[in-house]
């Protein structure tokens, strides 16, 4: 029986000894989402549920530009004038930032009520009230300086340095996930810059909700990254109750050719107005013409590259499907985020649109490597469908995205397989996967003839007929998988495994993981430019085996490792 049917049937009970409830990682991960929430939804953990929490709360939020020697204690006094603040915290983006969350909206009315539209000489200004603030403060004195929090990613140096200091692989891979993964200040951040926009949008489409999705909630965001949104019109398309006169109303609207002319026109608008009224939105683009149109701009104050996309149901659907499969396992989340960031250092992935992989389609293949293990790690698309409730039930513009809200449902089989281990073989299985005639498809968790010539074909989860990887082209397929060969092999190698004993009291030489983020082999940046002597001798040795490997096929050595992990 293969390890997804073994799957199936434990989710029925068959074999309680080995089954694993998943209450411990689920309540690991979202006690950190929502840390400090006042408001907490009395024990419910589902995604929806935490992201009306977040909304809510961002709706509570200014966000204030402060002097750089901002005096914390006066600030807060001067605040708490108009309410109770539930939290506050301060960071740096070209310039001092605070964002502040009071406990009632009408504080957010206060506040505004004594703000004033600045007098601009020279100038004129557009007298919008959003809750972006600047905050003025006459005379300076001493004071301690507030705690900053980081907004930022660490940089490669510091990455691979933190890293070379574990004492094991399977700890790098956990420091690599706490170090790259969205505070939850930084997730509070993106909320209320949502909230911010929806203000604009608010002043046409008062019903409406501007909603994030990807990889800000889906729990494999890395701080930086960028802030994809949605504009949610749903609240005002729903229908009133009918009175029983026999009399209705209705509003009489402008109609356009299709659903797809309506929302670009609607972005149009929206977009126009986050670039002449949204303040600290600059570089606004509408790029209305695109598969799926959308406006996009930098959010200045908080530093976030913003996507706005309208009507984007599916993605919101797959964001919490990617959600979902994090608070399985923790090895889930710890895996993609060192498969993604071995990615992006070896520009596997870019944040230029292209013919490279994303981090989408990255994510989606280290699923359906899980979904391989024996037993399998994570559950088939199908299974979490046929655990679903009825009020679980989806289905958007055709495509039935039924998936189980309720985590505790999902049972899980007992595979104790290291991080070593999985990434391991994650590298060899890529390395010897044969993308020519077969497609990945988490949905059912196997490989399937691949239904047109796509070099990579990775099926959409909820547009089935869809490919999700469809431009990534044969060169870059090639690069990835010469890649997983290289890392394949690296991991094989003693001296990469280990942490050297070479070390001085400052430094530790790259190994194990960090060392497969050294610039690669087969990049041609080259052997020399790996960092330490110690690892030459095996780079030669792999810069030899790797010229004798094509990806045409062949007995290569890595192959020849990872033969029994195939199914
Ligand atoms: P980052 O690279 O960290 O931004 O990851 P991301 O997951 O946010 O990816 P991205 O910003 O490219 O896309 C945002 C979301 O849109 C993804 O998480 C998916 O839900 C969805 N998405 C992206 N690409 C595709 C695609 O090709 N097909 C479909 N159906 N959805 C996609
Ligand atoms: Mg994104």
């Amino acid at each position: 029986m293969s390890g997804s049917g073994k799957l199936i049937k434990l989710c029925h009970g068959a074999v309680p000894q080995t089954q694993r409830r998943l209450a411990t990682s689920i309540s690991a991960l979202t006690s950190r989402t929502v840390k400090q929430a006042p408001t907490a939804a009395k024990g419910s953990t589902s995604f929806q549920a935490i992201q009306e929490e977040r909304r809510e709360q961002a709706e509570r939020s200014v966000l204030i530009s402060c002097p750089a020697k901002i005096n914390e204690n006066k600030f807060l006094d001067e605040l708490t004038k108009h309410g109770t603040i539930d939290k506050h915290f301060f960071y740096n983006s070209f310039g001092t930032y605070a964002v502040v969350e009071f406990s009632s909206r009408e504080s957010i009315a206060s506040l505004k009520e004594s703000t004033n539209i600045p007098a601009v000489q020279h100038e004129a200004a557009v007298p919008f009230k959003s809750r972006l603030l600047s905050l003025k403060q006459t005379g300076s004195g001493s004071h301690p300086t507030p705690n900053f929090q980081e907004q930022s990613p660490p940089s490669i140096n510091d990455l691979i340095k933190l890293l070379s200091e574990q004492d094991s692989i399977d700890e790098q891979l956990q420091s690599l996930t706490k170090a790259l993964e969205l505070s939850d200040e930084n997730i509070s951040l993106r909320f209320l810059v949502c909230s911010l926009l929806r203000d604009i949008a608010g002043a046409y489409f008062p019903e409406c909700i501007i909603r994030p999705f990807g990889s800000t909630v889906n729990s494999f965001g890395k701080l930086g990254c960028d802030l994809d949104m949605f504009l949610d019109l749903d609240d005002i398309y729903a229908s009133n109750q009918k009175t029983g006169s026999g009399l209705s109303l209705e509003y009489q609207v402008k109609r356009g050719a299709s659903e797809r002319v309506v929302t670009q026109s609607i972005l149009s608008v929206i977009g126009e107005c986050v670039d002449k009224f949204g303040p600290g939105c600059v570089g606004v683009q509408k790029i209305l013409q695109a598969r799926c149109p959308l406006v996009r701009f930098a959010h200045q104050p908080s530093g976030f590259p913003c996507d706005l996309t309208a009507n984007n149901r599916v993605a919101m659907k797959s964001s919490e499907l990617l959600f979902l499969y994090g608070t399985l396992d923790p090895r889930v989340r710890q895996l993609v985020f060192s498969v993604r960031c071995w990615a992006r250092v070896h520009t596997i992935t870019s944040s230029i649109p292209g013919a490279w992989i994303t981090n989408f389609s990255l994510t989606v293949m280290v699923l359906f490597f899980l979904q391989q293990r024996s037993p399998a790690i994570l559950p088939t698309l199908d299974q979490l469908k046929q655990l679903a409730g009825p009020s679980d039930k989806c289905v958007i513009e055709g495509n039935d995205c039924t998936i189980v809200s309720d985590v505790s449902k999902i049972t899980m089989q007992n595979n104790t397989d290291t991080l070593l281990k999985l990434l391991q073989e994650f590298f060899e299985f890529y390395g010897n996967f044969p993308f020519k005639k077969s497609s990945i498809n988490i949905r059912k968790g196997k490989e399937e003839i691949k239904p047109e010539t796509s070099p990579l074909y990775i099926q959409n989860p909820f547009e089935i007929t869809l490919n999700i990887s469809k431009n990534v082209n044969a060169t870059q397929l090639e690069r990835f998988v010469v890649l997983c060969r290289e890392s394949a092999w690296l991991l094989q190698q003693g001296e990469v495994l280990n942490r050297s004993s070479e070390q001085t009291a400052d430094s530790v030489p790259a190994w194990g993981f960090a060392a497969l983020l050294l610039p690669s082999v087969s990049s041609g940046a080259g052997v020399k430019s790996r960092r330490k002597k110690k690892l030459e001798p095996a780079s030669s040795r792999i810069k030899n085996l790797l010229d004798s490997l094509k990806i045409k096929g062949g007995d290569t050595a890595a192959k020849k490792g990872s033969a029994n992990h195939r199914r």
